[in-house]
Parts: C-alpha cells; structure tokens; sequence
C-alpha cells in the first residue's frame, strides 16, 4: 500500500512509496485523512524526526482521521478514531502513570516523528488502548481532534497552574491565527472566557464567528490591549513569547505552545522579570503533546463547538488534497492543510 515517508535528517526526502501492510495484533484502522502540521514540515526539512530503529525511512503523519475495519477490542466496524502520538519511554514514573506527553527521560516514541511509524497510509493497525473514539457527527472534522488535544493539556495545565492559588480566568490572550491558536479561541470561548486572538493576517472569520475580539498585530501591538489572566503563544515566535510575562495581569498565566527553532537572543524588559513576575506571582510554562484526558476532552470540546457555531471548524481546514500531493499540503500557509486517504 501507498505510504508518504521521509529519510529523516535529509531534506526534501519525502515521497509516496509502496509499503508492506501492517501485521501486528490490534485494531485495523483504515486511514481516512491525516492533518499536516509545523511538525511534518520540521521532519520533511530534515531538522527534526527519526526513523524506528534499524529503519532509514519513516511514515509521516500524527493528526488520525480514521475509520475502524472490524469488530473487536470495545470498537465496531465503521467507528470514527483518532489516536495518540506519544508512546512510553518504558523506564519513568510519568510514562507508568500513563502520561507519557509529562515523560521525564525524553526517550519517549511518537508516530510519524521519532522512531514509530505515523498514520499518512492507506492502513494502520493500532494498540486499542491507544484509539480515541471520534463521534459521527464531527465527519471529517475529526481530523482536527490531535491539534485540538494538544490545546485541550494547554488549557488543563493553565488552570492547574494558575489554580493553585486564588485566581479566576477571566480575560484570556490567544497569539496566532492557525489551527492552534484558532482551537485554543474556541474552546475558551467554549468556557465563557472573554478572549482576543491576535496574529498577522488582516482579518479571522473564526474569531468572529466565535465572539473572541480580533487583533491584527500589524496594526496594533500587544502592549496596547490590556493585561490578561491567561496568555497563550500559538505563532511560534521566541520574541513574542519572552514579551507574554508583560502582558500578564497579577496571578496570570502565559503558556508557550509553538516552536520557534531559530538560533538567537530574544529581549525580556528587567523589570517585567525582575520584579514584575514576582510581586505578581506571574508564570510563564511550556506545553507538549497530550493526555488521553485531554483527546478525550477534546473530541467533546469539538462536538460542542460543532454545534455551538455551526461552519466555524470547517474554516480551519482550508486545503484537502491526495496523498500524492503532499507537496501542495506542505507549502500550504494559512489554515490547515490536510491528506485525504478515503472517504468517510
Ligand atoms: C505534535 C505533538 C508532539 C510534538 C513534538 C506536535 O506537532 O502535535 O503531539 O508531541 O509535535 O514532537
Ligand atoms: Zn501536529
């Protein structure tokens, strides 16, 4: 069957090539659409990702859309899946506790990035443990639930973090309008919190389809909208994330989400850190990956927004193509780009 690999650490490698179909025990999952993220970029560049062990090639693809082709292990034939990224590194508390996204030894697996084949094939056979139900209703949309959970362990560590003193999420900051940033609005919007979403592009359908304020950072900076109990940096760009601990009001949050890989020094004001970020008990934190938690609670989050603001998902996905037109999903820019396998 059809498969896109890539040679990782050697650029421009990525091709469709004929893979031999999954053998091993588990649920046979027919693959229906794989989303394209920054991360398959990185990997199909050659700067990041790694092949299984004693492999040269990997099978890109994290963000499952599919459909599952038997009965057995608590699923029937037809049922709309996704599944998790990240596997056990075997040997830390937090992968035995079942978090692997929390892994202390960084020796973790993920599919379609380090060392374990991903889902951008015809056919996958997947661990049940690690399959997400994905409810009929959200259709194609479903591909959208691997962003959406990385958002969803975001958010639940924002309010753990902020929670663990008195503190309420009120006002909340979203920098960057892709599908990131865009599922972050919604599903604070989703919890009643009033929200600003700030990128480069002039205008965003989904913000105001979804009642969050939205701001061209060309034409207004940062600074001039105000402090806020949660900032989250979804544009991937250092200098604005070393600028988030400014924009925090007393007990605020700022959680960092996309991946700047540049080489260079980026400016925090002294006293925003020096003395700012302590008399008000300001955090900044990062965030990778998910729980099976918070896919679960992204799926839910998702169907609600499907149905709160009907249309409003949908302008997220802004190109589809076939498997053999990776390229095109790979220099797509603005809105998610996504590989369509099979129909639902
Ligand atoms: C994926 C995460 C993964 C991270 C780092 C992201 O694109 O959504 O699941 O942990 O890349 O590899
Ligand atoms: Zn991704």
């Amino acid at each position: 069957m059809d498969a896109l690999v890539v040679e990782p650490g050697v650029a421009h490698s990525a091709r469709v090539e004929r893979v031999s179909p999954p053998r091993e025990d588990g649920v046979r999952v027919r693959v229906l659409e794989i989303g394209i993220c920054g991360t398959d970029r990185e990997v199909s560049e050659g700067v990041f990702g790694a092949a299984p062990d004693g492999e040269a090639t990997l099978v890109l693809g994290h963000e499952l859309l599919g459909r599952v082709d038997d009965d057995g292990h608590g699923f029937f034939r037809g049922d709309l899946v996704t599944a998790t990224v990240r596997r056990s590194c075997g040997r830390c508390v937090a992968c035995a506790e079942g978090s692997p996204d929390a892994c202390l030894t960084g020796n973790y697996s993920e599919r379609g990035i380090t060392r374990l084949h991903g889902f951008a094939r015809e056919a996958v056979v997947e661990d049940p443990v690690q399959l997400i139900p994905v409810p009929r209703e959200l259709g194609r949309l479903g591909v959208l639930a691997e962003p959406a959970s990385v958002c969803a362990r975001a958010i639940r560590h924002a309010r753990a973090i902020g929670g663990r003193q008195p503190w309420r999420l009120e006002r909340a900051l979203v920098i960057g309008g892709g599908a990131v940033g865009m599922l972050a609005t919604i599903f604070l919007r989703l919890a009643g919190i009033d929200v600003t979403t700030a990128s480069l592009e002039p205008a965003n359908a989904v913000a105001d389809r979804v009642g969050a304020r939205y701001v061209c950072t060309a034409a207004t900076p940062l600074a001039e909208l105000g402090r806020f109990d949660l900032v989250l940096e979804a544009a991937g760009n250092a200098q604005a994330m070393a600028a988030t601990l400014g924009l925090l009001r007393r007990g605020g949050v700022a959680c960092l989400l996309g991946i700047d890989p540049r080489r260079q020094q980026v400016a925090v004001d002294g006293q925003t850190l020096g003395v700012d970020t302590i008399l008000e008990n300001r955090v900044l934190f990062g965030s990778v990956n998910a729980h099976r938690q918070d896919y679960l609670a992204a799926v839910t989050d998702l169907t609600r927004a499907w149905t709160a603001w009907p249309g409003a998902l949908d302008l997220l996905v802004a190109l589809r193509v076939p498997l053999d037109r990776f390229a095109d999903a790979f220099a797509h820019r603005g809105g998610k780009a996504t590989l369509v396998l099979d129909e639902l």
